[in-house]
């Protein structure tokens, strides 16, 4: 499997922040959906900035296409069988260990860390096999994903970061997936290094809006200040993800649908090529900052139903449309919130910003509106341990110990609906 790795950072010509009292180390360990990822991000908090000594990414997709979604048993297998390759090469980028290639023969773990991973047999094996032959490695905080997410997903990277707190007595953050997203687009890269990044987060201007746009989420959120979040808008059905991806399906477009849609869209404006009858808008138009995609789900079902035949040109026409639609929506619920909440900043984040045409409305928008604009990088919209690593090193005063049980939470909210 390791050749199926991606890594999204590489650590290369630059030099780590020099190990000191004023650094914090943190492992980010991300499994709510279909990405198992590990990062280790070095903290310096008196200059507020953050340096990514090791992040990689595995995606499941190859696994979950076939289904044409994520499905849960399975992403918690994958999990299982990835973890422990992933961290091993995360911790080889960091520099922390001399020889990833840890013994395979089975070593002695505390009776307490296999209780922990009692449930997760395939991984306990693997745990076994690799992780008592390194060193403890030179970490302060261990920051994992409680929620929200596929509860199945979750446990996994509860019950592993716990074994490794457990083993290397390190504390654990818990994070909140969302809050990652958010933190990703509070990041700049201080031009050094691409993996050197100064961290924006209270130097920004508040209120802010935020825009979380996934495959389980849209959401509009204003933080009135740093740490602070409240919903004031967010879907009534399907999140925008998932209309990308139902609708790409209806399309006979592989899974995830969303750059899938983005990249033929893009050929269709290239083309000129446009769909004849327009699809809805839904809720374009209502006061409410609330979102609603099932209906345009429908619509694109009903409407390919009736087509002859799907041909490349006609489904290049309906991606167009679709992306057109979710961007109009999206763009005036903007607009609505701007002037409802008159933001100093807004924060975009969420797989779903990858998309470009979304991205350049909003820029349009925020200029429109000269209001600043913060944008993730695009390897750093869709599920990372980096944004978890962020979460954890906000958090850093919430840690507790891993004889604290920690629970997955599907639904675990970002802030109240206000
Ligand atoms: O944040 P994310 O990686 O996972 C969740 O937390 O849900 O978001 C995944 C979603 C999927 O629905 C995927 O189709 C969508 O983000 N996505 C995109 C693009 N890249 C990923 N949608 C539109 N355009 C893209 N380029
Ligand atoms: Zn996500």
């Amino acid at each position: 499997m390791v050749e199926h790795l991606i890594d999204v950072e590489r650590v290369i010509g630059s030099s780590p922040i020099p190990r000191t009292m004023k650094t914090l180390t943190v492992l980010g360990i991300e499994t709510s959906c279909d990405e198992t990822a590990v990062s280790v991000v070095r903290f310096d908090e008196a200059k507020g900035t953050a340096h990514v000594l090791g992040n990689t990414v595995h995606s499941q997709i190859d696994v979950h296409a076939a289904y044409g979604g994520v499905f849960p048993t399975l992403a918690k297998r994958e999990h299982q069988i990835n973890l422990i390759p992933i961290l091993m090469k995360t911790l080889e980028q960091a520099g922390m260990i001399s020889n990833a290639a840890a013994t395979t023969k089975e070593q002695k773990i505390p009776a307490a860390v296999g209780e922990i991973l009692s449930r997760e047999t395939e991984l306990l094996e693997a745990f076994k096999r690799s992780v008592p032959s390194i060193a403890r490695p030179d970490i302060d905080r261990i920051a994992v994903t409680i929620g929200p997410g596929l509860e199945p997903a979750l446990w996994v990277g509860i019950n592993f970061a716990r074994a490794l707190s457990m083993l290397w007595n390190v504390p654990i953050v818990p994070c909140n997936h969302m809050e990652g997203h958010i933190l990703a687009a509070l990041i700049e890269n201080t031009g050094d290094a691409s993996a050197h990044f100064k961290l924006l987060g209270e130097n920004i201007a508040y209120p802010a809006l935020s825009l979380l746009i996934s495959g389980g989420h849209t959401q509009i959120v204003l933080m009135e200040k740093a740490g602070s979040y409240k919903i004031i808008g967010e879907t009534l059905d399907d999140a925008i993800g998932e209309c990308f991806d139902k609708t790409a399906r209806v399309l006979k477009l592989p899974y995830p649908g969303g750059p899938r849609i983005g990249a033929l869209a893009a050929e269709a404006r290239a083309q000129g090529i446009k769909l004849a009858t327009p699809l809805p808008r839904p809720m374009l138009d209502s006061d409410s900052l609330d979102f609603s995609f099932s209906g345009l789900k429908t619509a694109v079902l009903y409407a390919a139903k009736k087509e002859k035949e799907l041909t490349p040109d006609l489904v290049r026409a309906y991606a167009r449309e679709i992306e057109d639609s979710v961007t109009d929506i999206v763009i005036a619920k903007m607009r609505k919130a701007i002037e409802g909440y008159a933001p100093g900043t807004l924060v975009i984040g969420g797989g779903v910003i990858a998309n470009g045409h979304i991205r350049t409305a909003l820029e349009t928008l925020a200029q429109e509106c000269s209001i600043k604009l913060l944008l993730p990088r695009i390897d750093h919209s869709t599920d990372n341990a980096l944004m978890i690593a962020l979460a954890g090193y906000f958090n850093r005063n919430k840690a507790t110990d891993a004889g604290v049980p920690l629970k997955a939470v599907g639904t675990l909210p970002l802030g109240p609906r206000i």
